[in-house]
C-alpha cells in the first residue's frame, strides 16, 4: 500500500482506492513534514509547502510529487528530477476560478468596493467616491495561457479592447481569442489602463513588472496580480503607488506568504487583497482533489503520462 501525505487544505473526497493511505495533515509545520517525510511515498501539496531539496532528501522513499494547482515554483524540479522523484501537477483544474478572481479584483479595486464596504460598517454613506469604468478602456495581460486566455475571453463581455504580451504562444491563439499580441511589453504597457500578470513565477518574470515597466502604465492605471507574489516588484508598486501614479491594484498573492499585517502593501487604502485564493471555489477544488489524487496514483503505478 502506497503511503501519501497531503500538506495542503484540499478536497480529497473519500479514498476508496486499496492501494492508498492518505494522511490528510494541512496543518503540519516544515519541521513534523521533514521529520515525517521517510515514511511516504508521495505528498501531495498547494502553495504552502517548500518541496526543496533538503525536504526530497529528507523524503527517502518518496517517489512522487503531486502539486493540487498549476504552479510548480514551490518545488525544486532539479532537486526532484536529480533523486528520480516524479511531479505531476493538475494545471487545467482551476483556469476558470484563477480567471475569476483576477476579474473580480479587477472590479473591485475600479469601484472601490471594499473602501464603501468598510466605510458602510463605520456608519459613513460616502457617495462622494467615484470609479473607473471599463467600456473601451484597454486591458494589457502578461502571459496569454489558460487563464490570461480565459481573463480575455472575459474582457470581451466588458467591450474592452485586449492586449496581450507572451512571446511564447502562438500568434493564432491571440488571434483567436480575439486579442492584439504585442512583441513588445512597453509598448503594451503604454496603452493598458488595466493591467493584469497570468505567467509563471520563473528567472525571467520574477520582478519583470517593476518601477519603469508601472510608470509605463498611463496614470490611473489598475494592475492586479492573481499569479505569484513577486512578478509585480512589491517594492516598486508601494512606491508608484504612493506617488499617485496609479489607481490602486489588486493582489492575490505576495512574495511572501502570509505577508503580515505590518507589510506596508498590506496597509495600503489603494490596494484589495485576497489570501492567494484564486484556486478557491467549491468546483475547482473539487476537481483539482479528484485530478491531484488520480495522476498520482497513476504516477506511483509507473504511468508518465502527467509527469513534468
Ligand atoms: P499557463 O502555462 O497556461 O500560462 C502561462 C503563460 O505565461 C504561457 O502562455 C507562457 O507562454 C507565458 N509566459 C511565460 N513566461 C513569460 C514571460 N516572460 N513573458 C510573458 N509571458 C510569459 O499557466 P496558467 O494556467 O495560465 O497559470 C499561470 C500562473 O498563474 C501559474 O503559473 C500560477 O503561478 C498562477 N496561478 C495562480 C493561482 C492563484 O490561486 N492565485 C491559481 C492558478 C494559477
Ligand atoms: C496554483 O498555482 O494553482 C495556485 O497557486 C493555486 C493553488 O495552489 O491552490
Amino acid at each position: 500500500m502506497w503511503q501519501v501525505l497531503v500538506t495542503d487544505e484540499m478536497r480529497l473526497g473519500e479514498i476508496k482506492n486499496p492501494e492508498v493511505r492518505l494522511d490528510y495533515r494541512p496543518n503540519m509545520p516544515r519541521e513534523e513534514i521533514l521529520r515525517v517525510i521517510g515514511k511516504y511515498d508521495a505528498i501531495i501539496t498547494r502553495s504552502r509547502t517548500q518541496v526543496d531539496s533538503e525536504l526530497l532528501e529528507a523524503g527517502t522513499r518518496l517517489k512522487v510529487v503531486g502539486r493540487g494547482g498549476v504552479g510548480v515554483d514551490n518545488v525544486d524540479l532539479e532537486a526532484a528530477s536529480r533523486r528520480g522523484v516524479l511531479v505531476v501537477n493538475v494545471p487545467e483544474a482551476n483556469t476558470r476560478s484563477a480567471a475569476e478572481l483576477a476579474w473580480a479584483l479587477l472590479l473591485a479595486v475600479a469601484r472601490g468596493l471594499v473602501e464603501s464596504d468598510q466605510k458602510i460598517r463605520e456608519g459613513k454613506w460616502d457617495r462622494k467616491y467615484l470609479g473607473l469604468e471599463l467600456d473601451r478602456k484597454t486591458l494589457g495581460i502578461v502571459g496569454l495561457g489558460r487563464i490570461g486566455g480565459q481573463v480575455a475571453r472575459f474582457a470581451k463581455a466588458f467591450d474592452m479592447r485586449v492586449l496581450a504580451y507572451d512571446p511564447y504562444i502562438p500568434r493564432t491563439r491571440a488571434e483567436t481569442l480575439g486579442v492584439e499580441l504585442l512583441d513588445d511589453l512597453a509598448d503594451m504597457l503604454r496603452q493598458s489602463n488595466f493591467l493584469t500578470v497570468h505567467t509563471p513565477l520563473t528567472e525571467e518574470t520574477r520582478g519583470m513588472i517593476g518601477r519603469r515597466e508601472l510608470y509605463l502604465l498611463p496614470k490611473g492605471a489598475v494592475v492586479v496580480n492573481a499569479a505569484r507574489g513577486g512578478i509585480i516588484d512589491e517594492k516598486a508598486l508601494l512606491e508608484v503607488l504612493e506617488e499617485g501614479h496609479l489607481f490602486g491594484a489588486g493582489l492575490d498573492v505576495f512574495a511572501e506568504e502570509p505577508p503580515g499585517a505590518e507589510h506596508p502593501l498590506v496597509q495600503h487604502r489603494k490596494v484589495t487583497h485576497t489570501a492567494h485564493l484564486g484556486a478557491n471555489t467549491v468546483e475547482a477544488q473539487d476537481r483539482v482533489g479528484e485530478a491531484v489524487l488520480e495522476r498520482v496514483i497513476e504516477t506511483l503505478r509507473g504511468n508518465l503520462a502527467h509527469a513534468l
